[in-house]
């Protein structure tokens, strides 16, 4: 049996499409997917769409549709945009189908029954945009005003229901100081820790006057609090006798806006929940990552600016670039870390051509035309030492350790660095050894093999690092370098094996090596 591995994207709300936002987060949490699937492990991929709220309710009636045609249409967009980009999430769960909802019903009730849940009467600031209080002291500091989309808080004060998050102040103080990896990246914990240690407030979880939403168990005219519906879909998407072993989730992806709900609620609720017997298993998950906001053009991605990077302009960029160039600025240029980063056409084409067609797809290209034009398409065995920079398999397990940590870490930028940097060094090794000078003598031919040979091992252990990011192209890769047995393992959940794959010497003298179109073809539209 291969290790499991959990990992979730946010569930998005459905008032819109998609945007780039939504892809990107949803394309991080495919790139672990596939790099853990690539480990051989049994992995868990869950995305999709949070479909109760009053914001959903609101976009429906400006277009005189029901709350669920209109969720209907943009989750069926979500769920086309994320297989037309390539995204290998194992299910898509809709927080309107039956299976969830009888879930949230099934998870509240011994919630209600130990109190966890209870009746009360609340008022505060409420941001409408958002579906969430602001505490007083937050609201007075925003000036009234919504900290997202600047409208004015409004006073609203309602009979709820009431999760009692007073009640898990210290244990979650005490869950991000014994357990840093919780929340991540360091700096998104300690602010999160900033907040926690100013105590806690219980928090309503239900509302009234609507027909849209989950019933509260035994008082269905109150409807669950679209935050609380929407974090159960973690547990409620795998909570079948067969996916049960994949939880607790490995990493919950997610960006800065919505860390609170992951890093405080959501714990708090599951520490409640597993209290009660026959829920022993909602166990907590090993990590919640949230990374930080694509911005457009330099400028904050908004309506009234038009500079939406949104479904058009994405399938333009896919147009041009390729499906696999989007997936690597994401990857290579995304802002996982602490700093915002910019979706700029300038800046998306210096990456495609410095990394993607000059030099993966240049090296790729050298290293498959030398093979076919000196060796008619049929890799050489190495033959005598060239060069002292012979040795692309330090290089290469160089490479691969870099890779290794970067993954597990998240940090996908030096991931893919160290990728690249193995493609460079081979770049260089050719410049050294000029194997287009030896090969106009025929004496020289076997020399000639040892360069190919060892460019063509570092290009293939390079691609298998490449493969979680750029998967068509690599793909493409592996059948022009007769290795297609890599396609069929990962097509099989826990068949990978990066460990192996990745060692030194696994192509054979002899492969069929295909020179043709070039991967990233270098020509560009006029800008
Ligand atoms: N429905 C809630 C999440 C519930 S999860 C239990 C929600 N939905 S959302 O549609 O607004 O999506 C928010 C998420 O989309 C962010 O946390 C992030 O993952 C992604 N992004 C939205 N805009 C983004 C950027 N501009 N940049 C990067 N990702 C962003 O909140």
């Amino acid at each position: 049996m291969s290790t499991k591995f959990y990992v979730t994207t946010p569930i998005y709300y459905v008032n819109d499409r998609p945007h780039i936002g939504h892809v990107y987060s949803t394309t991080v949490a495919d790139i672990i997917a596939r790099y853990h699937r690539m480990c051989g492990k049994d992995v868990f991929f869950l995305t999709g769409t949070d479909e109760h709220a009053a914001k959903v309710v609101d976009a429906a009636a400006a277009r005189g549709l029901s709350p669920q045609a209109w969720a209907d249409q943009n989750a069926a967009a979500f769920k086309e945009t994320f297989a037309k980009l390539g995204i290998t999430n194992n299910d898509f769960i809709r927080t309107t189908q039956p299976r969830h909802k009888d879930k949230v019903v099934e998870y509240l009730k011994p919630l209600l029954a130990s109190g966890d849940v209870y009746r009360g009467n609340y008022e505060g600031w409420y941001d409408a945009g958002q579906e969430e209080y602001v505490p007083e002291k937050k609201a007075k500091e925003l000036n009234f005003k919504s900290a997202i989309n600047g409208k004015p808080l409004v006073r609203k004060s309602e009979e709820n229901y009431f999760f009692r998050l007073s009640a898990y102040a210290t244990p979650l103080v005490e869950l991000l100081t014994a357990h840093p990896e919780f929340v991540q990246p360091d700096a998104r914990r300690n602010e999160v820790l900033g907040r926690l240690r100013e105590g806690l407030n219980d928090v309503p979880i239900s509302r009234t006057g609507t027909d849209w939403g989950v019933g509260i168990p035994g008082d269905e005219a109150h409807k669950v609090y679209v935050w609380i519906d929407a974090l159960i879909n973690y547990v409620s998407g795998i909570d079948t006798p067969d996916r049960r072993g994949y939880w607790p989730a490995d990493v919950h992806i997610i960006a800065k806006d919505i860390l609170w709900f992951h890093a405080v609620i959501w714990p708090a609720m599951l520490m409640a929940l597993a209290k009660h017997p026959g829920f022993e298993w909602v166990q907590l998950p090993k990590k919640v990552y949230a990374h930080s906001f694509w911005i457009s053009e330099g400028q904050k991605m908004s309506k009234s600016l038009g500079n939406i990077i949104d479904l058009e302009k994405i399938d333009q960029y896919v147009a041009t670039f390729s499906l696999d160039a989007l997936r690597w600025y994401l990857a290579s240029n995304g802002p996982l870390g602490t700093t915002d980063s910019d979706f700029a056409e300038s800046k998306f084409i210096e990456v495609y051509n410095s990394d993607l067609a000059n030099t993966l797809g240049n090296c790729f290209s050298r290293v498959t035309n030398m093979t076919s034009r000196y060796f008619e398409g049929k890799l050489p065995a190495k033959g005598p030492h060239v060069a002292a920079s012979d040795d692309h398999n330090r290089d290469a397990q160089q490479a691969v350790s870099r890779y290794r940590v970067a993954m597990e870490s998240l940090d996908l930028a030096a991931a893919c660095d160290a990728a690249m940097e193995l493609v460079r060094s081979v770049d260089g090794y050719i410049e050294a050894t000029a194997p287009f000078k030896l090969a106009k003598d025929p004496a020289k031919l076997p020399e000639v093999g040892t360069i190919l040979y060892n460019c063509a091992e570092a290009l293939r252990i390079a691609s298998i690092m490449l493969w979680p990011m750029m998967p068509g192209k690599i793909q493409e890769l592996w059948s022009r370098m007769d290795c297609v047995e890599y396609i069929t393992a990962l097509a099989q959940n826990g068949q990978g094996s990066f460990e192996a794959w990745a060692a030194w010497g696994q192509l054979q003298p002899g492969a069929t090596i295909v020179a043709g179109q070039p991967l990233f073809p270098r020509s560009l539209p006029p800008k």
